[in-house]
């Protein structure tokens, strides 16, 4: 037996509906950083993912492609399994909840709650949507209609199954109040208890009669189990819980984290740990929320037509650049945001400029000042200190990070690192120490000092970059041993030996040209989900959500044309008191000398986005129809800038 500490993380099981998105991946990635880092401070990991592949949207789609549900689910999680592996995803288990082994424990734990009186049979009297198929209760309708698509609900009364999840109210409150640590981050916990909890909880309908797609209720065939109890009990079953095989159960429950994306945090820390209160079990100990990855526009969706496949981007880039990105560009718990220009910028800056020339130019000039043969460190200077300190250092950073989940942070810690490494370089010249006969000692020690920070980076960036470091150890002449690979190694500055003979190989991170990335990325990917809306799928808003935008007259003050970029237009505008820049795409329709003195129409509260380098604070209004025709919203220029439209 190991006496080693476990770390069990999960990430969703996906839906198999439809391939999945570059935003879905990064929860994936993100768990399988955490659970390589865990991996490597010694502890002893389970990571499971899986797929949830009942229920009615499921057994619909695969209808409309002519196959049956398990024929359908069976191709798209070949193209999930196939995704993960194009990842390096980690995972110690993959659940089907199709897989029998599941669904054995599934049903019963619908039998336990049964016979403890938590589940129990009933009318439910609910809504539904015909064309989203989904059940409503009258409060989570908006303005008396469907909250997805805004159309008219059906009353319909079916018999089904209920969880008695109003019992557990008070206990979920007090689990929230009294551990800080359950949701994380913490906006996530106060809105679960403000906008959940205190409203109270009503029991939840746990089966279903009007689709076949599901596990059926053991004892009473006409029911299928409703979906979040068959997804959520995944966690368990992986584990054998409720079998006679459930040492891994006793090894790894209680789970470490549930990494989940915000929207499903809701089932996690009320619907989850109520079912595990009610089968008597520990509660997971932590929740995590983590942000999405959304395109410039909003939310990336299949019906937008917008979603961005990952696999294109990784064989035109390489894994290792999209699992930074993805991990860089989420804060902690916040959304990031993707687009081909913030990747391009990311892959140049921070692999290519930072990291890969780090490695190139020490490479380089070992080979060029000791012929290939790393020289020893016999001539320190204070200057030094600093430099191996902050390697020391930035191990703990990144445990820090890490345990707090917070894994950008600890790549931002990285390349503190990084650039501290690139600035020994300018602050040291070797190239002047080269040209002196008496500094060559020096000179040895400082590429020394270079070469052993970039094995120490090699190790740091392992959890979150599966190719690169062996790549980097390569060029250093370093055999993929414990003592250069382990996390242990980062406990001392000085393992690289010397006399080790440096391998210069190709560049690790090839720079990009900017330009012409964008023009090929554009034709293979969409930048933003404005594109190709339809309008007769657009949902109708209310008047106050109309009023949430906030129009404006703009006078234009002045126009320029933005470097590198054939469609952009900066403007200077006027709106009232204050000046604003916008970055528009319409260079292609209006002169700039054209538009001076236009009274345009401005969506003065969008959100800032930076375009080309350029804070944009605001949208002007074009109208353009299908034949590529553009033309501005303008106003007479009587009514003064800053004047509300609406
Ligand atoms: N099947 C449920 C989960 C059941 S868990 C017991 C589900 N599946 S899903 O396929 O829709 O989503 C899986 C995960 O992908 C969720 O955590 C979701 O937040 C995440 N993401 C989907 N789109 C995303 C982004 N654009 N960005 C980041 N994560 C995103 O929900």
């Amino acid at each position: 037996m190991s006496n080693r500490e476990t770390f069990y993380i999960t990430t969703p099981i996906y839906y198999p509906n439809d391939k999945l998105h570059i935003g879905h991946s990064y929860t994936t990635v993100a768990a399988d950083a955490l659970a390589r880092f865990n991996r490597m401070k010694g502890l002893d990991v389970m990571f499971i993912t899986g797929t949830d592949e009942h229920g009615q949207k499921i057994e619909n789609t695969a209808r409309k492609n002519g196959k049956t549900p398990k024929e359908y689910v069976d191709e798209i999680v070949a193209s999930i399994l196939e995704l993960w592996k194009l990842m390096d995803i980690s995972y110690d288990d993959f659940m089907r909840t199709t897989d029998e082994r599941h669904i054995r424990v599934v049903q019963k734990i619908f039998t336990k709650l049964y016979e403890k009186g938590d589940i129990y049979k009933d009318k439910y009297e609910g809504l539904y949507c015909t064309p989203c198929e989904s059940f409503w209760t009258e409060h989570q309708l908006v303005e008396g209609k469907c909250p997805d698509c805004g159309r008219d609900v059906q009353p319909v009364e079916e018999e089904a199954y209920f969880f008695r999840l109003s019992k557990y109210q008070d206990d979920l409150l007090k689990l929230m109040e009294e551990n800080e640590e359950f949701i994380e981050p913490k906006s996530r916990r106060n809105e679960m208890i403000n906008n959940f909890l205190k409203p109270g909880l009503e029991d939840l309908c746990v089966s279903r009669t009007s689709f076949k797609w599901g596990i059926p209720v053991p004892f009473d065939k006409d029911h299928v189990i409703y979906v979040w109890i068959d997804a959520l009990s995944t966690y368990i079953s992986v584990l054998g819980y409720m079998t006679e095989n459930d040492e891994k159960y006793k090894k790894f429950w209680p789970a470490d984290v549930h990494l989940v994306g915000k929207e499903i945090v809701r089932f996690h820390t009320i619907i989850w740990p109520a079912i595990l209160m009610a089968l008597g079990e520990p509660l997971p100990k932590k929740v995590f929320g983590h942000g999405w990855l959304v395109l410039e526009g909003g939310k990336m969706s299949k019906s937008k037509g917008n979603v961005v496949d990952p696999v294109v981007l990784i064989e035109r880039y390489g894994l290792d650049p999209i699992r930074y990105f993805l991990l860089r560009e989420v804060p902690f718990g916040s959304d990031g945001v993707f687009s081909n220009e913030a990747l391009i910028n990311r892959i140049n800056s921070d692999l290519a400029n930072d990291l890969g020339n780090l490695l190139s130019r020490t490479v380089t000039m070992i080979e060029k000042y000791f012929k290939g043969v790393l020289p020893s460190a016999v001539a320190p200077a204070p200057i030094d200190d600093d430099l191996k300190e902050l390697a020391i250092d930035t191990r703990r950073k990144v445990e820090e990070s890490m345990d707090s989940l917070e894994i950008s942070n600890a790549l931002v810690a990285i390349w503190e690192l990084i650039g501290r490494a690139n600035k020994y370089i300018d602050e040291t010249t070797p190239w002047i120490l080269a040209k002196d006969p008496s500094q060559q000692d020096r000179l040895g020690t400082v590429l020394y000092n270079l070469a052993e920070t970039l094995r120490i980076i090699s190790v740091l960036i392992s959890p979150f970059m599966t190719k690169t470091p062996t790549k980097i150890r390569e060029q250093l002449g370093l055999a993929e041993v414990d003592k250069f690979t382990s996390w242990k190694s980062l406990d001392s500055f000085g393992k690289v030996e010397a006399g080790t003979k440096v391998k210069k190989g190709d560049i690790i991170f090839p720079r990009l040209d900017v330009d012409k990335e964008l023009e090929e990325l554009e034709a293979l990917l969409p930048t933003s989900s404005e594109e190709e809306e339809d309008l007769v799928n657009v949902a109708e808003i209310s008047i106050e959500d109309f009023e949430k935008i906030d129009l404006r007259v703009a006078k234009v003050l002045s126009a320029e044309k933005v470097k590198n970029a054939d469609k952009l237009l900066k403007l200077e505008l006027e709106v009232g008191d204050e000046t604003r820049t916008v970055v528009s795409g319409i260079a292609e329709y209006y002169k700039p000398e054209d538009l001076i003195d236009k009274n345009l129409v401005l969506v003065a509260n969008l959100k800032p986005v930076k375009l080309r380098g350029i804070l944009s604070q605001g949208m002007i209004l074009a109208a353009s129809d299908d034949e590529d025709n553009l033309v501005l919203v303008t106003v007479d220029d009587t009514i003064k800038s800053g004047s509300q439209v609406g």
